[in-house]
């Protein structure tokens, strides 16, 4: 290897990694603290002396800076001392791994997307006696940084510039096999979001050299105010230097500080170039190098100029021409290259043309390997339900920085895929088999969401299977068995295992259903749990084989023994419903023999009906021009059973025997919405304004949970004001959602044929295209909260039927809402919140589908206006009316300017 004459790179290349923190400099900085505590802050830095347990920071005499220990950023690992005592304070101890492969710093507060620089120092000291030091790697959250080496008794570092991936920023040490990893201090820097361009979200600069050429001593802090350390290059060369400021302007990417530009090197004429040998990255690293150039020289134009060209590799690549630095102002020349040998050094040479009157000139120079962050995190919330898991679980376990990344240090027990639409890693498989578990199992496994396989086996878990593992809809298999203590299983994994997809492996006795109903009716539910999917699929087939023969039997005994086949369903509170299935026998008995009729529908005539118990129910006869076969029956009985909300009609059981499909409610007492608004009830009260608006926004409730809390999304198709009822407390509940078909695959068209609503209300759309989806629920429910705010039907009688949306409009655009009101409410109701709910109507009624809201839209705006009515109930009548026009919450001015926009 041929040397230049001047070599100022000789210690990088004797040294396999180069730290060039040359402590015994210090002595040089005496007057460092003087000038440290002045306009400079440590805004944002975080400084660690690592392994130092002493409470409280402390400020180094030497730099200034304040050190804190290590270990609210970090668990693992141990505390040592070095016995030589000549470094500086902050090297003096340093936090060891003997344990585990990866050991992670936690860094925080940073913010998301921020630029930081990071600096872990290292001094190895001898201090556990082995007499070498070890050789490890650092990672930078998942990617890899640098692979650590050191000299034995001087002071080394590594430095990083990155962009925080989130709100914290891990520093990780590696073992790779090759001695235990420690670490001495560990500093954070912010950085401007302009400054090192090249640095981003993908990509990060790992500091390989930053040379101040032209000054002896190592400049840092307060002098860079970021705490860059920049190493001074002076020995053997010819200096400039200039007391004038070189002051780096306000946008520059480099911010260079001035008492490092100030400074210079370069030669005599006779000796023309420099060249800078740099034992960078390894082979196939991204290398970049970004010199800094200024002037220190004033010349003069006639005889005299300073012309330089740039080469890198050996001479062999022009990379920069007669480049002249400008005269105390900063500039750059940045490289980005490859390594393109594995042995060697990458070389730049700086000449002066043969034109020029003066040597090179050079102020600084930095040089980094570009390290990709490519390797995917973990979901965020994959990570915080885990971490959830191992709090709960009390789990000992190295499990440490991300779960899934970088994929050789995957957790022990965990399986990871990248999912294309987050581009993250999502934890599919967790196996925490024996393990010596005890306690409940923790529900935050379900917010692993994308998990397919969960073995728990062989532990000492207790209590029951959270319900929400049922609600995943990846898991494929669980295994539970080894548990003696484990309770109950959920219905829906029971469902599940039942319709074989998911296997699930228990041990002991057999297991139940979960069951915990209130009044105690235990319901015996035929699902066995195997350890095998073979013996359960057998056990399905054979339950099928015993439900049809059951079937066939007419006779079943008397109501309300406990010989009926039953199914168990959870409401979204948890509770249980059942759906009793009745014979015709029953269903007489309940009706004395069809006694008293209480309503009619497009699908059968409703009875009046008392259960063994007194409990008064509503029988449904399905008329037998109904146009449902006994599956589809079954099938829509399967559906309501799932179904259960406080808003909805309470399905309580069904008769199917042939020819005799009856559908039994609970009985609601105070007849239909429509009942009310047409004054048809004898005696009844006219319901209020308040009660109106809370009547719709419980009936929006309803609906809103057959469209979004139905899996598939129940549509009703025939909402309409006779279709609500209400109980004796004025609560109201959606009926006869018997029409409904799910969304599911078999009836993937969503073309309806047949009867379908009710004119009026059906959705004008679906003339266009026979298609009914949730939209056309929402229309429907438009016309009924126009109907509660006017009392009119959608059809109005004295006004030559003209449609209610027609006539509201027109009103409406002239801007008289007063007209539309329901006379019969006296003015007694609030101006601003009748506009929002005219102006909610009108986008359920929208004829375009895309101004169309949802039901969650509508079910939030109204809950909106229940609590402003709340706040201004107590005022009452047309004062408060107009009171509340100049409330600011629903600006009267927008609301109908929008409606006329329209
Ligand atoms: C490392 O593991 C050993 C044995 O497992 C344990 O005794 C020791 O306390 C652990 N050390 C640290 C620092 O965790
Ligand atoms: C190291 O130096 C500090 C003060 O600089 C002193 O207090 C301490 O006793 C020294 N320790 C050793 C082992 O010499
Ligand atoms: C980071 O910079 C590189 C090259 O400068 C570019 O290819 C990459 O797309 C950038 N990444 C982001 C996230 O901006
Ligand atoms: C500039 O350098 C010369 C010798 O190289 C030295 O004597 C002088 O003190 C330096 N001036 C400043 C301002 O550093
Ligand atoms: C350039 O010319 C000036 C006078 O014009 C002289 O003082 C100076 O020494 C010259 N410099 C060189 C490098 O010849
Ligand atoms: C689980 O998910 C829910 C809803 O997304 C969230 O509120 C909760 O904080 C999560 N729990 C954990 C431990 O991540
Ligand atoms: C993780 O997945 C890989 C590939 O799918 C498989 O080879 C490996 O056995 C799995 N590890 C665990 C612990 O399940
Ligand atoms: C369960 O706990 C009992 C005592 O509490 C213990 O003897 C047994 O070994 C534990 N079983 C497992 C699998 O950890």
């Amino acid at each position: 290897m041929n040397f230049p004459p001047f070599n100022p790179w000789k210690g990088c290349l004797l040294t396999p990694w180069p730290f060039f923190f040359l402590f015994f400099f210090f002595c040089v900085f005496s007057s460092f603290a003087t000038r440290v505590v002045q306009a400079q802050t440590q805004k944002g830095f975080i400084s660690v002396d690592c392994g130092f347990a002493g409470g409280s920071e402390y400020r180094d005499d030497e730099t200034g800076v304040t050190y804190i220990g290590d270990s609210q950023f970090i668990d693992t690992g141990e505390n040592h001392i070095i016995p030589v005592n000549s470094s500086s304070r902050p090297y003096r101890t340093l936090r060891s791994f003997p344990n585990g492969t990866r050991n992670c710093f936690t860094l925080s507060p940073v913010k998301s997307g921020d630029k930081y620089l990071i600096r872990a120092g290292f001094l190895y000291g001898n201090y556990d006696g082995r007499g070498f030091p070890p050789i490890f790697d650092l990672h930078i959250g998942v990617n890899f940084w640098t692979n650590v080496k050191m000299e034995s008794d001087s002071p080394g570092a590594s430095e990083i510039i990155t962009v925080a991936p989130a709100d914290l920023i891990r520093v990780c040490l590696v073992n790779t096999g090759k001695g235990t990893p420690f670490i001495s201090t560990l500093e954070l820097r912010p950085l401007l979001d302009f400054m090192y361009p090249l640095a981003n979200a993908s990509q990060s600069l790992a500091n390989h050299l930053r040379w101040n050429y032209g000054m002896a001593n190592k400049l840092r802090y307060p002098d860079d105010p970021y705490d860059r350390v920049w190493d001074g290059v002076a020995e053997n060369f010819f200096t400039l230097n200039t007391s004038i400021e070189v002051v780096a302007t306000e946008g520059d990417a480099f911010q260079v500080p001035s008492p490092v530009l100030r400074s210079a090197i370069s030669e005599s004429r006779t000796n023309f170039h420099l060249d800078s040998w740099q034992d960078i990255g390894t082979l196939g690293d991204k290398i970049y190098i970004v010199m800094h150039f200024a002037e220190l020289q004033k010349l003069n134009p006639a005889n005299e100029s300073r012309r330089l060209n740039i080469y890198v590799v050996d001479g062999t690549v022009l990379l920069f021409t007669d480049y002249r630095p400008p005269y105390l102002r900063v500039d750059h020349k940045e490289i980005v290259d490859t390594r393109r040998s594995a042995s060697g050094l990458y070389n730049i040479s700086i000449y002066a043309t043969s034109s020029s009157t003066l040597s090179y000139i050079i102020n600084a120079l930095e040089s980094f390997v570009v390290r990709q962050m490519n390797e995917s995190q973990t979901d965020v919330r994959d990570v915080s339900a885990i971490d959830d898991i191992r709090r709960v679980l009390r789990l000992v376990r190295n499990w440490e920085a991300d779960p899934c990344s970088p994929r050789e240090y995957i957790w022990e027990g965990v399986n990871c895929t990248y999912y294309e639409d987050s581009r993250s890693m999502r934890i599919t498989s967790l196996n925490l088999s024996s393990s010596g578990l005890d306690g409940q199992i923790p529900t935050s496994i379900g917010n692993l969401t994308a998990l397919t396989t969960l073995d728990l086996s062989n532990n000492n878990l207790t209590g029951p299977v959270p319900d929400i593992l049922g609600e995943l809809l990846s898991l494929r298999f669980i295994n539970l068995s080894g548990n003696e203590a484990i309770g109950v299983i959920p219905q829906n994994l029971c469902e599940k295992v039942s319709k074989g997809t998911l296997s699930l492996s228990m041990s002991g006795k057999l297991k139940q259903c979960k069951n915990s109903d209130t009044n105690n009716k235990k319901v015996v539910i035929p699902v066995t749990i195997t350890t095998s999917i073979v013996v359960t699929i057998l056990l399905v087939v054979s339950f099928w084989i015993i439900r049809r023969k059951r079937k066939s039997h007419s006779s079943r005994g008397v109501l309300n023994k406990k010989n009926y086949t039953r199914s168990a369903e959870t409401d979204d509170n948890g509770r249980r419903r059942e759906i009793v299935q009745y014979t015709y026998a029953e269903i007489r008995q309940i009706t004395k023999n069809f006694q008293h009729q209480i309503g009619k529908g497009g699908f059968g005539i409703v009875y009046l009906g008392h259960l063994r118990d007194g409990t008064m129910v509503a029988v449904k006869v399905l008329s037998s021009s109904s146009s449902q076969g006994s599956k589809e029956f079954e099938a829509e009985v399967l559906l309501l059973a799932r179904v259960h909300h406080k808003n909805l009609v309470c399905l309580l059981g069904y008769c199917d025997d042939a020819q005799h499909l009856s559908l039994v409610y609970e009985y609601m007492d105070n007849r239909t919405l429509r009942d009310h608004l047409s004054g048809e009830i004898h005696n009844a009260s006219l319901l209020n304004w308040s009660q109106r608006v809370n009547i719709a926004l419980q009936a929006a409730q309803g609906l809103d949970y057959l469209h979004n809390g139905c899996r598939p999304p129940i549509i009703h198709r025939d909402i309409k004001s006779s279709n609500i009822l209400l109980n004796c407390g004025l609560v109201a509940k959606i009926a006869d959602f018997g029409l409904s078909r799910a969304f599911n695959n078999d009836s993937a068209t969503h073309i309806t044929t047949g009867l379908v609503g009710t004119p009026g209300y059906l959705d004008p759309r679906y003339y266009q295209d026979y298609r009914l989806n949730e939209k056309s629920d929402v229309y429907s429910f438009g016309i009924v909260l126009l109907e509660i705010i006017t009392g009119q039907p959608p059809y109005q009688k004295s006004i030559e039927k003209t449609h209610i949306v027609k006539w509201v409009h027109s009103k409406v655009d002239r801007g008289d809402i007063m007209s539309i009101i329901d006379p019969r409410l006296q003015g007694d109701f609030n101006i601003n919140m009748t506009w929002k709910i005219v102006e909610i109507a009108m986008s359920c009624t929208s004829t375009t589908l895309e101004e169309r809201i949802t039901m969650s839209n509508v079910v939030t705006q109204l809950k909106e206006c229940v609590e402003v009515n709340e706040s201004h109930n107590v005022l009452g009548g047309v004062n408060s009316s107009m009171q509340s026009m100049n409330d600011t919450l629903y600006s009267i001015s927008s609301t109908p300017l929008a409606l006329l926009a329209r």
